[in-house]
């Protein structure tokens, strides 16, 4: 049975109200109920007052309306009298400032004492349910992470920061050889001398910035594993246990494939506009995130906060067009999502979230939105098999949290942006509706056939080497700039030529560098078909001596027109393209559309904002199609209105 819902909040609203909502919810074409994430003093008004008849009043109700539902535990938003009685539960920013209560997720991962407490009320409150037939999953706190609670400067995680590397390291005297710390003078005597990275004049040393990325993941992520356990310990066994994975997710201080290691399966939170955005992010933006979701775990997912009306805190920004929320939807379900719950069923009429738009507005009449939630609802029910379907990609985009962290604390280039350098990759994939899977470098790449790479700066030997044995075997793998620039202790590696572990796969060298921005676009020339196919480059650049590769583009700029920008390389039964800087999109489509036919991977041809997306079950075909655009659109014979999508066969 496909999961179609809505996040409800009924202790928002007078009690009496709750009947009428579940009976809106219901009509609406809903099965389910996302409640209780943010209400730990309703279930705990004094310590140890345990109290959850509030809550079984409302799944009572929710039962005599046929309603199932999740449940998320409430450590995100904790009580007042809690933080009241042990302030060093609350976390510090960077400046040494204690984050105050009244916002929500102010809590340190590290507070032994945050622990104990909310680990008795996950404990007391699953035994209460476990039960509970109508409970069907467990949601884990609530985006963990987000809105930069993933990070904490209090002597707490101080203590374990000093704890966590003396663990790792064999004596300070390796540490201080590993990170270099004669550097600026700064050798350590002992583990207790080491800082953490707050202000400071110039800037921390690298390798102290990576561990500590490393620590604030195992943080956030041993906290969760910790409720995580609590609440497969004492749920029923009817109980799945899930929890929210927030937009940003590469913006953020912990590792996300280790975060959902323990769940059954990964939600996600699709808000393609966002606060005072002026509109959406682009399709291709919005479609990563659902590839990345369903590569967590390597399977289906669910959503659980799906947006429907306009949304912001402060600032307010776009609203989503007529169905064009609903296209979104079915974004989703192509990408993978099995599941599905709209945010919020009705605007709140006080409180921080008075501006985040429901399906329902404030006045509470059920119009345009609800009947465009409906309408999907009942289009999507008959879809089941489809959208549980397994998805196979011949393409898969390889990202590592270390990587990500020691670009975000070095950016080299002042418009540098991970997301982007990633989707400048994926995009002219994207471009031509073949499957993609987004995930760890870890994976196994044996079922791929294109292996995309981008700016993957930090490689040791074992990646190189998996890499190297991918394209020996037939397969393409394409990198862009600063590759193998580092081993994974963060360090440049001393008489290595670049790229690195990779310089043979490559075929090329990177003899000078240089730091572009994106004001910067270097025309460079194309050889043979890409002659054809102007290009230019910026944000940054290699410059490039191919050794066995042959160049595509080189550059044409006075004292560098001897230098390639981008080669391709054979290598083994496989091709290796090296992109060596940010390339503009014709000249990625074109190595897209070369790679696709090179390999045989399937491409479905359509106008531009047009998403096709084919999915299979046994041997019938199905096509989801997406207009993202405001204008009439096709493809073949199907007309899609502005906004418009659809399953057909096919
Ligand atoms: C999400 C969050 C919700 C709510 C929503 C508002 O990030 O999980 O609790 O704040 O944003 O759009």
């Amino acid at each position: 049975m496909t999961y179609l819902g809505v996040d409800y909040y009924p202790e928002h609203w007078p009690e009496q109200m709750i009947d009428e909502d579940l009976q809106g919810i219901k009509d609406m074409g809903a099965n389910i109920i996302r409640i209780g994430e943010f209400a730990w003093h309703l279930m705990e008004k004094e310590e140890g007052a345990f109290d959850f008849s509030y809550f079984d009043r409302v799944i009572d109700k929710a039962k005599q309306h046929g309603l199932d539902v999740m449940f998320g535990t409430p450590t995100a938003t904790f009580p007042a009298w809690l933080a009241q009685k042990h302030p060093s539960i609350l976390s510090e920013n960077e400046n040494g400032n204690t984050r105050v209560f009244g916002g929500r997720r102010q809590y340190c991962f590290n507070s032994d004492k945050y622990r104990q407490y909310a680990a008795g009320i996950t404990e007391k409150l699953v035994q209460h349910y476990k039960n509970e037939e109508a409970i069907v999953s467990w949601q884990i706190d609530n985006e963990f992470g987000h809105e930069g609670s993933d990070m904490c400067y209090c002597d707490q995680c101080h203590g374990d920061f000093h704890q966590y590397l003396e663990n790792k390291y064999e004596s300070v005297d390796q540490l201080n050889d590993e990170w270099g710390t004669i550097f600026w003078g700064q050798t350590y005597n002992d583990f207790s001398e080491i800082p953490i990275p707050k202000p400071t004049v110039t800037t921390h040393n690298p390798t102290l910035k990576l561990e500590w990325a490393r620590f604030r993941s195992a943080s956030v992520n041993g906290f969760t594993h910790q409720m995580t356990a609590i609440v497969n310990e004492h749920k029923g066994s009817h109980q799945t246990v899930t929890t929210n994975v927030s937009g940003g997710f590469f913006d953020k201080w912990f590792d996300h494939e280790e975060n959902v290691k323990p769940m059954d399966f990964v939600s996600y939170d699709n808000y393609p506009v966002w606060g005072g955005l002026e509109k959406p992010i682009p399709p291709e933006a919005i479609a990563m995130t659902h590839d990345f979701n369903r590569g967590l775990l390597d399977q289906n997912y669910w959503i659980v906060e799906e947006l429907m009306g306009a949304q912001g805190h402060d600032v307010i920004g776009y609203l989503p067009r007529p169905n064009q929320a609903k296209m979104w939807s079915y974004q989703a379900f192509a990408h993978g999502c099995s599941n599905m719950l709209y945010f919020r069923w009705r605007g709140m009429t006080k409180g921080a979230e008075q501006f985040c738009y429901g399906v329902v507005d404030h006045d509470n009449v059920y119009g345009r939105k609800y009947k465009e939630v409906q309408s999907l609802f009942s289009e999507i029910k008959e879809y089941d098999e489809l959208l549980n379907a397994e998805i196979k990609s011949d393409v898969a985009v390889l990202y590592d949290y270390d990587n990500i962290w020691s670009w975000r604390s070095q950016i080299q280039s002042k418009d540098f942006d991970f997301n982007e350098e990633l989707l400048r990759l994926y995009r002219p994939f994207y471009r031509k509706n073949t499957n993609i899977d987004v995930i760890p470098a870890s994976r196994d790449l044996s079922t791929y056939k294109v292996v995309l790479v981008p700016v993957m700066q930090l490689m040791d030997d074992a990646l190189a080497s998996r890499l190297r044995t991918f394209a020996e075997e037939g397969g393409t793998v394409i990198f862009s700039y600063r590759a193998g620039l580092k081993g994974k202790d963060n360090n440049i590696r001393l008489g290595e030529v670049l790229p690195g572990p990779v310089r043979d796969l490559i075929g090329a060298r990177v003899e000078e560098i240089e730091s572009l921005t994106a004001a910067h676009q270097l025309e460079l020339q194309g050889e043979g078909a890409f002659a054809e196919v102007p290009a230019h480059i910026s944000v940054w650049r290699d410059l490039l001596v191919p050794e066995q590769a042959e160049t595509l583009y080189s550059y044409q700029d006075q004292f560098y027109k001897e230098y390639a920008a981008v080669t391709k390389n054979t290598f083994g039964k496989g091709n290796v393209y090296y992109v060596g800087g940010g390339l503009s999109e014709e000249a990625l489509e074109k190595i897209a559309a070369d790679v696709t036919s090179d390999c045989g991977i399937e491409t479905i041809e359509s106008e531009r904002d047009v998403e096709v997306y084919r999915r299979h079950i046994g041997g019938d075909s199905y096509l989801f199609l997406m207009n993202h655009s405001d204008k009439e659109k096709s493809y073949g014979n199907e007309k899609l209105g502005p906004f418009e999508s659809r399953i057909v066969k096919g």
